[in-house]
């Protein structure tokens, strides 16, 4: 049985709740893509964990496989695990031999290329750990794998190769001076050190192998997407995405599987009961038309603690936007999804959802494929009734039918447009602060 989740928004909704959740009934949890860029929350037993790359599932005794779509930063992996190791915790982590090493030329180029946009309307506002440099590399053929940091004579040429690439390109180009991430020694010495590591902890696999033998021995795996349908490269707001794909679609590519075995499981999306988007790109349900919208944008953000996990940035906010919502469940097929944050809407005195757009007087129900287009889009607007503040602990406890009513209705627009039941609607930011409908891992 496989289980794979997606954020369908622009990510920021809130996976790490649910992938903690179901996980308890998945033997693996493996993330297919994207890498510290990444930031989830996970409450357990009333402590925080904040991890950008360690697979939230590891929280939770879980097996966590970083898959050959991921692009993984050795140091920040590492810190992550000997802090949970502080933390009384054995995270058991492997890493596809396969996946792509983020080094410390491309965080550099990242933090470059965006200081070059600054003046124009192409700055995508990445988090700056070089997720886009090593992806590009990827594709170029240059790229380090995890399996290149096990053998020193590997590693070495490769860099030998490459790193010329990278200074040219920093001074030649950019006209700036190379620092230590252009010195090839200090590389070969670092990262055959971290090989070591990986060698000795056994943590390296070859993903695809890894995952059949454990699911012929019976274990239930999950795929846990990181960002959102709409920063996916080739589904969401391009330039303004990020460089791999969330959608389900990456859960095959990106660990080694048969789409079939994905297919053949769960696909939940995870909705935001609002819109939240950190950096640029169009937000056409975007609170910030007036004073007001400000305010209300602003009690929100306040109220959803919507400030990234891993840059600290305030995030832009906005009504949910259907046409987004239809697209992303017809990308990842999604057969149900959650809904969170429900909480956060309570006590307003309007709650509103873009159900369509208007584009050049007509009516759309799906987005268009350009960003210009799509933000050329204004919302057609649908209201519905408030709901008040309640007790949403004891709404947990009790189940679906102790929402209140008006929120009922909300949740139920959502789940007929999109055709898909919810398996989960969450009133708060602990694990516990969830009403169960549905376990995907059930079916
Ligand atoms: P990158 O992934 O750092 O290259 O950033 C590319 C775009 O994706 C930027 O707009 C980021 O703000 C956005 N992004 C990357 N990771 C996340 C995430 O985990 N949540 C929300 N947005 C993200």
């Amino acid at each position: 049985m496989t289980v794979t989740i997606v954020g369908s928004q622009l990510g920021d909704e809130g996976k790490g709740a649910l992938v903690d959740l179901w996980g308890g009934d998945a033997d693996i949890v493996v993330r297919y893509q994207g890498g510290d860029n990444a930031g989830h929350t996970v409450v357990e037993d009333g402590e925080e964990y904040k991890l950008s790359l360690v697979p939230s599932g590891a929280v939770r005794d879980k097996v966590g496989v970083l898959g050959n779509g991921c692009v993984i930063n050795p140091r920040t992996l590492f810190s992550e695990i000997d802090d949970l190791r502080e933390r009384g915790l054995d995270p058991d982590v492997r890493l596809a031999k396969r996946a792509h090493v983020i080094m410390p030329y491309h965080r550099r180029l990242d933090n470059i290329e965006e200081e070059a946009k600054a003046d124009s309307d192409l700055t995508v506002g990445t988090t700056g750990r070089g997720i886009g440099p090593t992806y590009e590399d990827k594709a170029g053929r240059r790229g380090i794998r995890v399996g290149d940091l096990l053998d020193p004579d590997v590693l070495r040429q490769r860099l030998e190769y490459v790193v010329p690439q990278k200074k040219a390109l920093i001074e030649d180009v950019y006209g700036l001076e190379a620092g230590e991430e252009c010195d090839v020694e200090a590389l070969v010495e670092e990262y055959t050190e971290i090989g070591r590591r990986l060698r000795e902890d056994d943590m390296a696999v070859n993903c695809g192998d890894f995952l059949a033998e454990r699911r012929e021995a019976g274990d239930n795996v999950m795929f846990e997407g990181a960002q959102g349908t709409l920063i996916d490269i080739d589904h969401g707001s391009y330039p303004y995405v990020t460089s791999s794909n969330p959608t389900a679609g990456g859960a095959a590519t990106g660990t080694g599987v048969g789409p079939t075995v994905v297919g053949q499981g769960e696909v939940v999306g995870i909705v935001k009961s609002y819109l939240s988007r950190v950096g640029e790109g169009p937000m056409p349900t975007e609170l910030k038309d007036d004073e007001r919208e400000e305010e209300l944008a602003d009690f929100i953000r306040e109220k959803g603690g919507e400030f990234g996990t891993v840059t600290g940035r305030p995030r832009r906010i906005g009504w949910l936007d259907m046409p987004m919502l239809r697209h992303a469940a017809r990308v990842s097929g999604f057969t149900g999804i959650a809904v969170n944050h429900l909480d956060v809407l309570a006590g307003l005195d309007e709650v509103k959802v873009g159900h369509a757009y208007e584009l050049e007087g007509e009516e759309r129900l799906t987005m268009p494929a350009t960003t210009e287009r799509w933000g050329e889009c204004e919302p057609v607007v649908k209201e519905f009734d408030t709901w008040p503040e309640v007790d949403w602990a004891a709404v947990a406890e009790e189940g679906y039918d102790a929402i209140p009513d008006a929120a009922q209705d909300y949740l139920e627009y959502l789940s007929d447009e999109l055709d898909v039941p919810i398996y989960a609607v969450g009133v708060g930011p602990g694990r516990e602060q969830t009403v169960h409908i549905e376990n995907p891992f059930d079916n």
